[in-house]
């Protein structure tokens, strides 16, 4: 498993994961906006593609969510991240995919020895992806609504952070 950044030759596979209904579902009112924002490289996000032997599998952005442009997560630290990550196929889900991703892209966030901590923002009816948070030692902080979105804010304190282990 491997991630390497998301390029506008990405355009056609996200928008075809954007119709899956596993993905519609964890993110219902979302519109990624992937023709614009694929030309764009912010200094405050990484979209990432994740491959598994050379075929792309899922998604994940991070972003530093002190200095995302619409200010979705408020008045926040500028030592935190922020991630979102899906798997594109049906097929592909309850394979270890995602615990490999998450792994991989906690390692990133906290490669940046200023970072203390990662949040994550899952609709409280998505309750299986909570067990998944929590088995990689995410805790939970509050309940938020953004925009129309009920969720669960979890939180990754670099203390609590065992890299490659899964709770
Ligand atoms: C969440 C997700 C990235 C996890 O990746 P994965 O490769 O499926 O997960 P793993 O095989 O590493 O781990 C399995 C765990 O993932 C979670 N999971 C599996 N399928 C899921 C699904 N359709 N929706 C939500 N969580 C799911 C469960 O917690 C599962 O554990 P369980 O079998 O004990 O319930 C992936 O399931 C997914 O893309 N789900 C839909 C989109 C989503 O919910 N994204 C997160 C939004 S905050």
């Amino acid at each position: 498993m491997n991630l390497r950044p998301a390029t506008r030759a990405d355009l056609d596979l996200l928008q075809h994961w954007d119709e899956q209904p596993h993905v519609i579902a964890s993110d219902p009112n979302d519109d990624w906006h992937w023709e614009l924002e694929l030309d764009r490289t912010p200094d405050w996000r990484e979209q990432l593609i994740a491959e598994s032997e050379g075929r792309a599998i899922g998604f994940i952005q991070i972003i530093a969510p002190a200095r995302e442009d619409s200010h979705y997560w408020g008045d926040v630290s500028a030592n935190l991240r922020a991630i979102d990550i899906w798997i594109g196929e049906e097929t592909d889900l309850g394979k270890g995919y995602g615990t490999k991703m998450m792994q991989l892209a906690l390692a990133r966030c906290f490669a940046d020895s200023a970072v203390t901590a990662v949040l994550i923002d899952p609709l409280v009816s998505n309750t299986r992806v909570h067990r998944f948070y929590e088995r990689l030692g995410f805790q939970f902080i509050e309940r938020r609504q953004f925009g129309d979105d009920d969720c669960f804010v979890y939180r990754l304190n670099r203390a609590d952070w065992q890299p490659g282990s899964v709770r």
